[in-house]
C-alpha cells in the first residue's frame, strides 16, 4: 500500500528548518520559521519561565490527566490577559476557554467546532495568510475563501479592498482575522480601521475567528489586545485562538487556547460541552507543562512583572532591528523600497522580495526565508545585518 502513497513537498515554513540545518555556508542566516532570536542568534528560555519551572519542580504533585479543557488555573489566568482585567464579558460569564496544544491546536479546535456545529459555513481568510490556516481548515473539512489584504503592486495594506470584500461575505459566515502582527505581512489595522471592520461584522452578522498568536509583539501586551477586546465587547459571539508560543517562548511545549465568547452563559455552556468532545476526539487531554508554567507566571506578581519586561525587551529589539535594516539599505538606494519594514509590526515582514530573489538569497548567500518573501525579523542580528543587506542589494541588482 505504501508504494501508492504520494510523496509530498516539505512544509513551506517548517521545511526551511531542515534545509537551513543542512546548509554548510558559515554565513547562513535563518529568516524562516517564526521564532525569536537574541543578539547571539539563540532562542533563550525566558528567565520568568526558568523561575516558574524551578517552582514547579518542587510544587508539582501529579502527572495525572488535566481534563479536556486543560488546567483551570491556566484558563483563569489567560482569559483576563486576552480579554482584559475588567472585561464585561468575563463578568457576565460569557467566555469559555479550552487549553490547546499551541495556537495551531487551538485553530484546529476552532475548525473542528465549526465543522460540527456550523456545517456549511465558509471561513474567509486574508490573502495572504499563514499557510497553515489553509491546511488546518482543509484537514477539518471546512471550506474557505479569501478576502484581499495587501496590494501586490505597492506591497502595502489595501484596506479599501479588504472592506469591499468583507462587505460581500454571505451573512453568518466566519471571518478569520489576525489580531495583531499579521502573519505573514506585518501590516496591522489601526483601532479606527478595526471600528470599520466591526461595523461590517455587525451589519452582516459575521462570526469572527481571531487568531491571536503574537500578543505583546506588536505595540504591547495590552495594546495588542485592543481589537480582540473591542470585538468581544461589541459582538454577541466571537472565537479567539491564543498562543503562548511566542510571548512566553514556549514553542515546543505546545500551549495555546481556544476561547469562545457567547451571547449568554447558557450558550457558553453549550459551546463548552462541544469543545470537550472536539478535544477528546483529537488528543483527549492537552499537555500540562506549558500551562503550568504560564499559570505560575501570571499568578505570581514578581514573575508576572519579570515576564512583562522580557516581552517588552523582545518587542523593542525587533523594532530596533526593523529600523536598522532600512538604514543599512540606504547606501544601496533601497531604503525607500523597503521602508515598509520599519512600519510593519510583529515578527514578520512581507519584504516584497520576489520568489526568484528569495531563491537566489538561499542558493548564493545561505539566507533562508519563506518563498513569498516573508522574513522573520528576529532571525538576523546586528552582527550579520550588513551581510544580509549586501545580499539583498545583490539580488535586487544593486
Ligand atoms: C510561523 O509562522 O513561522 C510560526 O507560526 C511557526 C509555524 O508553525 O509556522
Amino acid at each position: 500500500m505504501f508504494g501508492q502513497v504520494e510523496l509530498l513537498p516539505a512544509d513551506p515554513i517548517l521545511g526551511l528548518i531542515e534545509a537551513f540545518n543542512r546548509d554548510t555556508n558559515p554565513n547562513k542566516i535563518d529568516l524562516g520559521v517564526g521564532v525569536y532570536r537574541d543578539a547571539q542568534g539563540n532562542t533563550p528560555i525566558l528567565q520568568a519561565v526558568k523561575e516558574a519551572e524551578a517552582l514547579l519542580l518542587t510544587r508539582e504533585k501529579t502527572k495525572s490527566y488535566i481534563g479536556s479543557h486543560g488546567d483551570p488555573a491556566f484558563g483563569q489566568q489567560l482569559l483576563p490577559l486576552v480579554l482584559g482585567q475588567d472585561s464585561a464579558v468575563l463578568q457576565a460569564s460569557r467566555a469559555t476557554l479550552t487549553q490547546a496544544p499551541g495556537g495551531t491546536g487551538a485553530l484546529r479546535l476552532a475548525a473542528d467546532f465549526i465543522h460540527r456545529c456550523a456545517p456549511g459555513k465558509k471561513v474567509w481568510i486574508s490573502d495572504p495568510t499563514w499557510p497553515n490556516h489553509y491546511a488546518i481548515f482543509n484537514a477539518a473539512g471546512v471550506e474557505y475563501a479569501s478576502y484581499r489584504y495587501v496590494d501586490s503592486n505597492t506591497n502595502r495594506l489595501d484596506f479599501p479592498a479588504m472592506l469591499a470584500d468583507l462587505q460581500q461575505i454571505p451573512e453568518g459566515d466566519v471571518v478569520l482575522l489576525h489580531a495583531c502582527c499579521h502573519n505573514p505581512t506585518g501590516f496591522d489595522l489601526s483601532l479606527e480601521q478595526w471600528q470599520q471592520v466591526l461595523e461590517i461584522l455587525k451589519a452582516r452578522k459575521l462570526l469572527p475567528l481571531i487568531d491571536f498568536a503574537y500578543q505583546g509583539f506588536g505595540a504591547g501586551l495590552e495594546e495588542d489586545a485592543a481589537a480582540v477586546r473591542l470585538l468581544a465587547e461589541q459582538l454577541p459571539e466571537v472565537m479567539i485562538t491564543a498562543s503562548c508560543s511566542k510571548n512566553f517562548g514556549l514553542y515546543r511545549e505546545r500551549i495555546g487556547a481556544f476561547i469562545a465568547v457567547a451571547a449568554n452563559r447558557n450558550d457558553m455552556e453549550k459551546v463548552r460541552s462541544q469543545l470537550a468532545v472536539v478535544a477528546r476526539s483529537n488528543y483527549s487531554n492537552p499537555p500540562a507543562h506549558g500551562s503550568a508554567i504560564v499559570a505560575t507566571i501570571l499568578a505570581n506578581p514578581e514573575l508576572n512583572g519579570l515576564w512583562r519586561r522580557e516581552v517588552d525587551d523582545m518587542r523593542n529589539r525587533i523594532n530596533t532591528l526593523r529600523q536598522q535594516f532600512v538604514d543599512a539599505l540606504k547606501p544601496f538606494g533601497l531604503a525607500e523600497k523597503f521602508a515598509c519594514v520599519a512600519e510593519q509590526r510583529g515578527m514578520f515582514s512581507y519584504s516584497g522580495l520576489k520568489p526568484e530573489e528569495v531563491q537566489k538569497l538561499q542558493q548564493e548567500f545561505g539566507i533562508y526565508m519563506v518563498k513569498t518573501g516573508r522574513m522573520n525579523i528576529a532571525g538576523y542580528s546586528e552582527q550579520n545585518l550588513q551581510y544580509l543587506c549586501k545580499a539583498i542589494a545583490s539580488v535586487c541588482g544593486k
